[in-house]
């Protein structure tokens, strides 16, 4: 390991700590019912219906409640009122959860609900139950799992995974940290906000940059990379802000977000808000236009994304935060230095033809295609692509963390493919998102 790193880890080295009472995670399948794709049939795909889709907000004129919204504790006699959000992802945005159709093997319509319910109390397992028992009641021509979750009524990290509380310590092998080998609430426990992006260099700019805004850091100063025992990614911390590289795409960052939020558990952070920021392609906006994310859509400009689990095709929930990203809109206003606008973020497979690119090594298709698609996009209420929003809004939703991606765009895809601005161009666009969210960050902590 890194002699600086061993050196700032050095004390938080090897006490180990008890573990809160654990989550309890119930996850029922509907018996017998297969949503694997059989060979030679395809999974069927709903149309995009961009009617359906609630296009972007683009300019919201609610006034901003104060950053952090008061939210529920443990005890306080449910008294207070689940956000919004949080009722939004009880219900889905439409107001159940959102399934997609297709048929089974034998031709036949099938029905196939999961719940996934982290649950800590006995109210919130009854309702666990009462909603099994309506899936299974109304889950007709649905052969697809369809996972949600419901954040429980605190502001603590969940994870929706009992064989972790089976396991006498937890490496987290990626970011080279292991709870055997480190005090996590000592090293993270202050964590309030954490905002992750693509590249290393990124993040630590960023935590060198907050720190100046927040009055933490000195000038010159080094921020050593928690995760120096490896090369996978890059973690920086300094007060309440930890910065973290995700790499690029979907795999990528998954793997990081599922110890991000076990570091966030082990260490018994609280009130934790998480933001992406990132570079994108934007469709019909002004390269350097900064988008605020809705709601993330996959390829077919469906809120939603799939991940194969255990041979099945799971589908989870993409929602975020309304009312963070109105914060975080509201933030734009008052630096009023970049346009800056709400809308449904489209998270694809790949930068080149996943992406409708004309420059990529293979392309089958003709540029009138590749516009009425991303036309079709626009229309879909989408205002920018990238590759990973998706997977992030899935895994903050089901560990109760409100979320936000705020992404800048470096092109305007109507009118190209390539990324063609100068180098510093692209250096004072990337910065943008990490002003918009440093502001954010100063509001909150009410240094502004
Ligand atoms: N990132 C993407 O995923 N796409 C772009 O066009 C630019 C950045």
């Amino acid at each position: 390991m890194h002699t600086r790193h061993r050196h700032i880890l050095g004390k938080h080295r090897l006490k180990h700590s008890p573990r809160p009472p654990p989550a309890v995670t119930v996850t029922r399948l509907r018996p017998g019912l297969s949503s694997i794709a059989q060979p030679g049939q395809e999974k069927q795909t709903a149309h995009p219906d961009p009617q359906g889709q609630e296009g972007p907000r683009l300019s919201p004129d609610t006034a901003v409640p104060p950053c952090i919204v008061p939210r529920r504790q443990h005890g306080d006699g449910g008294n207070s009122q689940p956000s919004s959000s949080s009722r939004r992802r009880q219900r889905g945005r439409s107001g159940r959860p959102e399934p997609a159709t297709g048929t089974d093997p034998r031709g036949t319509a099938v029905a196939s609900a999961a719940a996934s319910l982290t649950c800590r109390s006995l109210e919130t397992s009854a309702i666990a139950c009462a909603i099994q028992i309506l899936l299974r009641a109304t889950g007709i021509g649905q052969p697809l799992e369809f996972s949600f979750s419901f954040p429980a009524r605190d502001n603590l990290i969940h994870l929706s995974n009992p064989h972790l509380e089976k396991m006498k310590d937890d490496i987290l092998y990626h970011f080279a940290l292991g709870t055997g080998t480190h005090d996590f609430p000592a090293l993270f426990g202050d964590v309030k906000f954490v905002c992750v992006g693509g590249s290393p260099s990124r993040m630590k700019a960023f935590i060198t940059y907050i720190a100046e805004e927040l009055g933490l850091g000195s000038v010159g100063a080094d921020y050593p990379n928690i995760c120096a025992g490896t090369d996978r990614y890059a973690m920086y911390k300094v007060g309440p802000v930890l910065s973290v590289s995700h790499g690029m795409g979907i795999p990528s960052i998954a793997i990081m977000l599922h110890e991000l939020i076990k570091l966030l558990y082990h260490s018994k952070c609280s009130n934790v808000t998480i933001i992406r920021i990132g570079t994108s392609g934007g469709i019909g906006l002004e390269p350097g236009s900064v988008v605020i994310t809705s709601q993330s859509v996959d390829a077919t400009f469906k809120p939603q994304f799939e991940q194969v689990i255990l041979g099945k095709t799971v589908i989870r929930s993409t929602n975020l935060d309304d009312q963070l990203a109105k914060e975080l809109m509201q933030c734009s206003k008052e630096i009023n230095e970049f346009n800056t606008v709400i809308g449904n973020t489209m998270c694809t497979l790949d930068f080149y033809e996943g992406q409708a690119r004309l420059d990529g090594a293979i392309c089958l298709y003709a540029e009138e295609e590749k516009l009425q698609y991303l036309k079709a996009a626009y229309d879909a209420g989408v205002r920018n692509i990238e590759m990973e929003s998706s997977v992030f809004a899935a895994i903050c939703n089901l560990s109760g963390v409100r979320a936000a991606v705020v992404c800048v765009t470096l092109l305007n895809r109507l009118e190209g493919d390539q990324i063609s601005s100068s180098h510093d161009v692209l250096v004072e666009y990337q910065q943008r998102p990490q002003k918009l969210v440093g502001h954010f960050i100063k509001k909150c902590l009410g240094k502004v």
